[in-house]
């Protein structure tokens, strides 16, 4: 093969380097984007034909394939009618910041290599730990989400109870409750530690104190097989914070780990109208905080945090010949969780905390749950519909009486058919009912309502 041929690929092109730019440029204008949404199998193979050939399609086929086909099948998380789940709406200068993140292909899994980039990290990092309480020496990574986190965390917390001799006491158990987020219990099933589960109250929310003295003795029965205990500082379903610091006291009790999963609340921690309801999560041996979920960076960017780090480098580092290089006591990111190489994913995340300052974060949290507030307002007020609950954080479950599942479906699917905005059921002690979650500050509450079932 030529040197030319086999060039082809690095060879500049400003025409298609600059439609692209072109293209993410156009894409970040949009205000708001469509909303979008998925098609067929069926449907996507005939728009989108044979893409992948011997010769390539050339930049101008694929970049029309990517705006016109691929992208519009995608929803837009950053819709502010998207309510579904936990949306994303990274800030724009998260977003534009990651094109440079892109085009600089920063490696930044050890200090040798991304030294910036991994101080730029950790200062990110330490605010989100300072938001916490957590002392001086705590510190993590950024992973590609929640449940990553969630597993790396916990396969510390069993490696610390290995190594202080869990084991002699037979296999390790977890305690959670069963408002936990289903990314717990698969990180129990890989590591295989067995979960202890503990009734949630009316709320969905872990609070010992209500747990029957029957559930509390068969903790305790266990002795030193609890490895950890799993608090949830925003659950997924209902939004509501567990009893940091009642969890926190069982955990001490138990002499076991305590990890907060803060993947969605995180974000409140910097509010000034809820950050009360965190009180207990300094106590936290591990915490996981997703700022691509409500600290306005865009995928895919999850903290995990260790009080102790030490604890997760004796975990996670991986020895090589090769590598023994870069194991020289710097910080390296890839110590922390199980992976090596990996992108600077905390940099978006990062740029718009030093660009925005961390005042208009508190501003921009306390404002999806303001509105929030004042959608339910809205709930509480119409005739036809109730609030299932208070909502503590920005989650509203809202019911429609008489309404069965199917209606609640319909409903979403006409919502997204009809490109209103993006919705979906859940269920609440087996009842269907509808779950928005705001954490779009320009979600406004007239772009809720839209969304809400009507009278008829
Ligand atoms: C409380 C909680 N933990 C963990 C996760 C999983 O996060 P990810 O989807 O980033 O893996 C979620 C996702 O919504 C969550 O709400």
């Amino acid at each position: 093969m030529s040197d030319d041929a086999g060039q082809r690929l690095h060879r500049p092109d400003d025409i298609l380097r600059e439609a692209v730019i072109d293209a993410a440029r156009d894409r970040l204008t949009l205000d708001p984007p469509p909303l979008d949404g998925a098609r067929t199998p069926d449907e996507l193979a005939a728009a989108a034909g044979t893409m992948i050939t011997g010769s390539g399609l050339g930049g101008e086929r694929a970049l029309g394939l990517f705006t016109d086909v691929i992208a519009p099948a995608c929803l837009s998380m950053d819709h502010p009618r998207y309510l579904a789940f936990v949306p994303n709406s990274a800030s724009e200068a998260a977003t534009a910041f990651d094109m440079l993140v892109s085009a600089s292909n920063i490696y930044g899994g050890s200090w040798m290599e991304g030294a910036g980039a991994v101080h730029a990290e950790n200062a990110a990092l330490r605010w989100l730990a300072d938001r916490a309480g957590l002392p001086d020496g705590a510190g993590g990574t950024f992973v590609s989400g929640g449940s990553i986190a969630n597993l790396s965390a916990l396969a510390a917390a069993r490696h610390r109870w290995r190594r202080r001799g869990g084991a002699a006491s037979g296999s390790p158990v977890v305690v959670l409750s069963r408002g936990a987020h289903s990314s717990i219990g698969s990180a129990l099933e890989l590591l295989d530690l067995e979960p202890f589960l503990v009734p949630d109250d009316d709320r969905g929310r872990f609070r010992p104190a209500e747990l029957d003295p029957a559930t509390l003795s068969g903790i305790e029965s266990l002795g030193e097989r609890v490895a950890a205990v799993v608090a949830t500082a925003g659950t997924t379903n209902t939004g509501s914070v567990d009893d940091l610091d009642a969890v926190a006291d069982l955990a001490t009790r138990c002499g076991a780990w305590l990890h907060v999963d803060a993947a969605y609340g995180g974000g409140a921690l910097c509010s000034t109208s809820r950050r009360h309801l965190f009180d207990g999560i300094e106590r936290a041996d591990s915490i996981t905080i997703d700022p691509h979920k409500w600290l306005f960076a865009p995928y895919d960017c999850a903290a995990v945090l260790y009080r102790e780090p030490e604890e997760a480098r004796r975990t996670f580092t991986q020895h090589a010949e090769y590598l023994e290089a870069v194991n020289d006591g710097e910080w390296n990111p890839s110590d922390y969780a199980p992976h090596l190489s990996r992108r600077a994913r905390g940099l978006p995340f990062w740029f718009s905390l030093v660009v925005h300052g961390t005042d208009a974060y508190a501003a921009a949290v306390d404002r999806t749950i303001e509105v929030t507030e004042l959608a339910a307002a809205r709930v509480r007020a119409s005739e036809h519909l109730e609030l299932v609950m208070e909502p503590e954080l920005s989650v509203l479950l809202v019911r429609r009486p008489g309404w069965t599942p199917e209606r609640y479906r319909d409903h979403c699917e006409r919502l997204a058919r009809d490109q209103v905005g993006f919705v979906v059921p859940t269920t609440w002690r087996g009842e269907t009912v509808l779950r928005l979650c705001v954490v779009n500050p320009v979600t406004t509450p007239d772009d809720v309502t839209a969304v809400l079932p009507p009278p008829r």
